[in-house]
């Protein structure tokens, strides 16, 4: 079943590019920019990784990304990541990436596109492997900032695929970015948000019909409103759902408790990402794997949920056909 998993080609539609950085490669970032870290090993930073909820490895992301200061810093993330995916048999990532927690720290946006676009075009070519690209806003920032950010951008929309929102979802309700995603959504790009991961389900509603996004990441609070269910499930909106992010942040007690099989069971459209891989425990396989072991899941739930992802990612439609097929084509 472990081979079977790691063969299977792999979509995942939410994943936040500074929250792939592997402590490894935040020490090595840390020597080069002569910046000082508050840990004096690797074994240091992972032990630190106990999260009491979102707030709490929030405060840990956006540390632990103080050592991205460079074009090169912002390459070596992004195309380390690919690299691990591509290794592990993920064939398509829908990236998302905060330039508002770079700008803060005074990190021209021009040097987080630069490198990230170089990581994702050489990813493209090298290796079997494409790339979507998820401009994310911080909700517990201003809508103004957040304009003036989307504005700055300018020179980049028509190579990014969508905008998203995320960061502390309490009390950062989707409507405070109403005027935002308008805005994108003028200039043509798609539209995602993060709701109901900590916030109830009415922001996932809130989103729908106010944002008018077209998937939602998260979402598992969905199963406190059965009128929003339904709705999901007749639009068939997709979920992008992150199991070890979930356990990770105490938004469920552990995985056999996560309503993944609940929600599969009300026939919505789920699929499973990895979030933050270097924090919650593992990429997208080992989410897979920790499925498996959780629900007993066999193969043909894990290619329903891979094609689910397949349908809805930001992705060149010739390709999206190739790796429907090669799915198709892999024995159970
Ligand atoms: N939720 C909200 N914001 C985030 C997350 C998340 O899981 N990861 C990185 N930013
Ligand atoms: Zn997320």
């Amino acid at each position: 079943m472990y081979e079977y998993l790691r063969q299977l080609p792999k979509t995942e539609l939410h994943l936040h590019i500074e929250g792939s950085l592997e402590p490894e490669l935040m020490f090595r970032l840390a020597k080069r920019n002569g910046i000082a870290l508050d840990y004096a090993s690797v074994e240091d930073v992972k032990a630190a990784y106990r999260f009491d909820n979102l707030q709490g490895f929030l405060n840990l992301y956006y540390q632990g990304m103080n050592v991205l200061r460079t074009r090169e810093d912002f390459y070596d993330l992004a195309i380390d990541y690919f690299k691990r995916a591509s290794d592990e048999g993920v064939v398509h990532i829908d990236m998302h990436f905060d330039p508002q927690a770079h700008l803060v720290r005074g990190v021209a946006l021009d040097e987080v596109m630069e490198g990230l676009f170089r990581a994702k075009e050489e990813a493209e070519a090298s290796l079997d492997l494409s790339i979507g690209m998820i401009m994310a806003f911080l909700r517990d920032r201003s809508q103004e900032e957040a304009l003036e950010v989307f504005e700055q951008a300018a020179p980049y929309w028509t190579r990014l695929d969508a905008i998203g929102l995320d960061s502390a979802e309490r009390d950062n309700p989707p409507v405070k970015f109403k005027a935002l995603f308008e805005r994108a959504a003028k200039e043509g790009l798609a539209l995602v948000a993060h709701a109901g991961e900590e916030g109830p389900a009415d922001y996932i509603r809130q989103a729908l019909d106010e944002l008018k996004i077209t998937r939602v990441d998260h979402g598992v609070r969905c199963l406190d409103d059965s009128e929003l269910v339904e709705r999901l499930r007749s639009e068939q909106v997709v979920l992008t759902v992150c199991p070890l992010s979930n356990v990770c942040l105490k938004v469920i007690d552990e995985l056999g408790e996560h309503p993944l099989p609940a929600l599969i069971e009300e026939g919505l459209k789920v699929t499973i990402s990895s979030d933050d891989p270097a924090y919650f425990g593992g990429g997208l396989l080992a989410n897979h794997v920790a499925c498996r072991d959780a629900f007993g899941w066999d193969e043909s739930v894990f290619k329903a949920l891979n094609r689910n992802a397949l349908e809805e990612a930001f992705i060149a439609e010739p390709r999206r056909k190739a790796l429907l097929q090669r799915l198709d084509s892999i024995g159970e």
